[in-house]
């Protein structure tokens, strides 16, 4: 099975993974900054792990659903040949093992807990390294036309993106690529 075949299995299973305008902005910007160690916020099935592995990264990932967890060891067994690939089975709300530093942290786990993530696993980050979060143009949906909940969520969002334009410690860069990314830099 190849990434291809493994996105056709996520798109037939609903599950949500990188857009391939993503997955084509992490290959690109990995090769770029020499990415080489990767800590994921956000497994599924395995999807982005595996193509940041492809593109020569060791990952470390944490997933915190059974269904998750399960499917994406058999695709890490099958398809991470070269061993670069860590799952971590936890929630990462909570998780407290050790880690070590990342040139990467990429986030793409529950959207209202952006900021939580960002604060708990940046001190994971080296300097000159990067966060990038995914999803924050959540389907460019407006308050106006959802629920409450996502009214709240599309708030939480839009703190969120005020937090990293503000924050003293972080250079960030929005793009609008796939479902909108956000880019920081530790400076
Ligand atoms: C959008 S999917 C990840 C897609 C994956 N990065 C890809 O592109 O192949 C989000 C995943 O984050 C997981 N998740 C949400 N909150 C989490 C948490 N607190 N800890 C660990 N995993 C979490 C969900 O169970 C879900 O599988």
């Amino acid at each position: 099975m190849s990434l291809a075949s493994l996105r056709a299995y996520a798109i037939s299973k609903k599950v949500p993974i990188i857009t391939d305008e993503v997955y084509l902005f992490l290959k690109a910007f990995v090769l770029e900054h020499n990415i080489k160690d990767v800590l994921e916020i956000g497994t599924a099935i395995g999807y982005s792990a595996l193509a940041m592995a492809s593109f020569g990264c060791n990952v470390k990932t944490l997933e915190r659903d059974e269904f998750m967890i399960d499917e994406a060891r058999r695709h890490f067994d099958l398809f991470d040949n070269e061993k670069r690939i860590e799952l971590i089975p936890f929630d990462a709300l909570t998780y407290e093992g050790d880690l070590g530093m990342f040139d990467l942290i990429f986030i793409d786990a529950a959207k209202s807990q952006y900021q939580t993530f960002f604060n708990k696993y940046e001190r994971y980050l080296k300097k000159g390294g990067y966060i990038i979060c995914d999803n924050l143009h959540f389907h460019h949906l407006t308050p106006d036309k959802v629920n409450r909940h996502t009214q709240a969520l599309l708030r939480k969002i839009k703190v969120f993106k005020t937090f990293l334009k503000e924050h003293p410690h972080y250079e960030t860069t929005f793009y609008d690529d796939g479902d909108g990314l956000s880019v920081s830099k530790k400076v």
